[in-house]
């Protein structure tokens, strides 16, 4: 499906009923990466998942994507859609998306699972290189980008090629500009470390052991600050963990949202 959001065509999925669960994906990726927590999930519970600005089949504007610039379109959507509080799913850049979220619109939030991602910004080097990758994609389009991160999505020891080549199909279809916005939006993203201990939200962090991206490390700091947190490691399981361990992740999830059904 397709909807204008602040004055961009955003394409989404909206399945099932029930308490709304919105799947917020990473970068490069697209809202294909929760295809199957889409079908797992639907029969029980209102599904929503947007392809973000620039990713998918989302249009893409000019220029850095902040993380509150994306916080505002899931809002925008969300009260279009009227589906009241949601419990937010974020991976990785989705998870830095979530903090904005949390920080812009709490009223709008229930519950929230952070997967494979960080609270910390990024230092100068890491921001710098970003910015480099930034216009490099510009340039070059988004084939060598794809090239390099396809290997570090899913678990080293994986060898799945159907799986390497749906991920790498995922990533293909964000638009140049689309993923330069979101480099340069997750340059300048601020730390979210000190919001942790104000989350008075029931919080669920899920990483694969085997993330090459953002250790499961990252999720074992943030679990320790976070007053109501549940943490989840899945083993052989790299940084896209419920693309590539889809029955393990969506058991852990299912566990969680039934044992806080009553806090949400
Ligand atoms: C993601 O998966 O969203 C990215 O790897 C996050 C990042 O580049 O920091």
């Amino acid at each position: 499906m397709k909807t204008t959001i602040n004055g961009i065509q955003i394409a989404y999925t909206d399945e099932g009923q029930g308490t709304p669960l919105l799947f917020v994906h990473g970068f490069p990726l697209s809202r294909g990466a929760w295809q199957k927590q889409v079908e797992e999930f639907s029969g029980r519970y209102r599904v929503i998942a947007p392809d973000l600005r620039g990713h998918g089949e989302s249009e893409a504007t000019h220029g850095a994507v902040t993380m509150e610039n994306y916080a505002r379109d899931l809002q925008a959507l969300l009260d279009q859609l009227k589906t009241g509080p949601v419990i937010l799913i974020g991976h990785s850049m989705g998870g830095y998306i979530a903090f904005a979220f949390a920080r812009m619109f709490p009223q709008f939030l229930r519950g929230l699972v952070l997967v494979a991602t960080r609270a910390v910004g990024d230092s100068p080097e890491a921001a710098a290189g970003r910015r480099a990758t930034a216009e490099k994609v510009r340039k070059e389009g988004v084939q060598s980008l794809v090239d390099s991160m396809v290997p570090k999505m899913l678990s080293s020891k994986s060898s799945d090629l159907k799986m390497v080549q749906e991920v790498r199909g995922l990533m293909s279809s964000s638009k140049p500009e689309g993923v330069a916005g979101a480099l340069l939006g997750m340059a300048q993203r601020p730390d979210s470390t000190p919001d942790l201990g104000k989350l008075e939200l029931s919080t669920l962090l899920i990483s694969g052991d085997d993330d090459a991206l953002i250790p499961y490390t990252e999720s074992e700091k943030m679990s320790k600050s976070i007053f109501e947190a549940k943490l989840e490691i899945i083993p052989h399981a790299g940084h896209l963990v419920a693309f590539e361990s889809p029955q393990e992740f969506n058991r852990r999830l299912e566990a969680w949202l039934a044992a806080s059904a009553g806090k949400h």
